[in-house]
């Protein structure tokens, strides 16, 4: 044993790294061990010539602590690294992060709303909690009028004038009370009805709402808005026809059926048959409703329309029940995919 040694374990102590606490470990047993290389150390130092014996203890001492305060540095750095990975297994999968989806409603209201948005309309919402006025009266739906029982409405127990809207038609007279003609807007939301839940119809639905007040608006103008829609929507193949109808807020009233997307007209289950399914009502606004928002009505005149979203998403995703887009089954959400 010679001073050159000892230097060099003390190089070696110095220059120790561990990646892990079981090398920290090992590098203790291989220096303060029982049969460690300080034991043979200072068992050799008993041997030393008495001329070289104090220098050699030193250097030998310096070897013990060093290696004891690298020891001390490395077992925290081991332990800290250990708590850390103590229950990582490396080789199982990687948990992913699953990209949620939109709601199949919304990915067909917003295609909606894309569609007339390109042409020109504008997109206003408004509140879902509405008042006798808004949802009834000013859209001509004066109390008493038959044309209520056509929807059934939830009122608020303790003031029956305020409501959950029956249909998004309120937002017409909120736009026309409040802005100068021309107005060009759709109104998507939910509107809520008390109906008996089962496949086909629910309590809670969802409608796009079209209104389109200037000088000279005529029925071919809402004809033609709703070909362009429709075929832009349902695609160039699809067939439109308009059925006379009733609304009190519009004169004439209209129904429009498309083709049927599944059978492309033939007639199957879902169009009952006919070969055709009704998606939405329309008409040319009432004067008397453009008079309610203070409108010359003899200098304008507008069309409006009243469009569903739930039926043309189930005609669109083969859906045949209405229940399952509000249930929030994680299982049936994921299956769509928006761009
Ligand atoms: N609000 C009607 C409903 O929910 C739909 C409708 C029909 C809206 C004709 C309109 C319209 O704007 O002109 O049944």
């Amino acid at each position: 044993m010679d001073s050159v040694e000892i230097e060099a374990l003390l190089t070696e102590i110095s220059s120790f790294q561990a990646s892990s606490a079981a090398e920290v470990e090992e590098f203790r047993v291989r220096f303060l061990g029982k049969k460690g290389v300080l034991r043979e150390l200072f068992a050799k130092l008993k041997e030393a010539d008495a001329s070289s014996k104090r220098e050699l203890g030193l250097l030998i001492n310096k070897v013990k602590e060093s290696a004891e305060q690298k020891i001390t540095a490395l077992s925290n750095y081991g332990a800290d690294e250990d708590s850390l990975f103590e229950d990582l297994d490396p080789t199982l999968p990687g948990s992913t992060h699953h990209l949620g989806t939109r709601h199949p409603i919304s990915i067909v209201k917003n295609r909606m709303c894309e569609i007339f948005e390109r042409i020109g309309f504008k997109i206003s919402e408004g509140p879902e909690i509405e008042t006798d006025w808004y949802n009834f009266s000013a859209l001509n739906i004066p109390e008493d009028h038959p044309a209520r029982d056509m929807q059934d409405t939830f009122f608020l127990q303790t003031d029956p004038d305020i409501l959950l809207r029956t249909h998004t038609s309120p937002q017409q007279i909120r736009v026309m009370e409040s802005t100068e003609p021309p107005i060009r807007i759709i109104c998507p939301g939910r509107v809520y009805r008390n109906e008996t839940i089962s496949a086909r119809a629910h309590c809670i639905f969802h409608q796009i709402e079209g209104l389109y007040i200037d000088e000279n608006v005529s029925f071919a103008d809402l004809k033609h808005t709703l070909f362009h829609f429709t075929k832009e929507m349902f695609g160039e193949e699809t067939k439109t026809r308009f059925r006379p109808s009733y609304f009190p807020f519009t004169e004439p009233s209209a129904e429009m059926d498309i083709s049927c997307l599944i059978c492309k007209g033939k007639g199957c289950s879902v169009c009952k048959n006919s070969g055709w399914v009704e998606i939405l009502g329309c008409g040319m606004v009432d004067p008397t409703v453009l008079e309610n928002c203070k409108i010359d009505s003899k200098k304008y005149a507008g069309f409006a329309f009243g469009l569903g979203v739930e039926r043309p998403a189930m005609l669109t995703y083969r859906i045949n029940d209405i229940r399952l887009f509000f249930e929030n089954d994680i299982r049936f959400l994921k299956q769509f995919q928006s761009a």
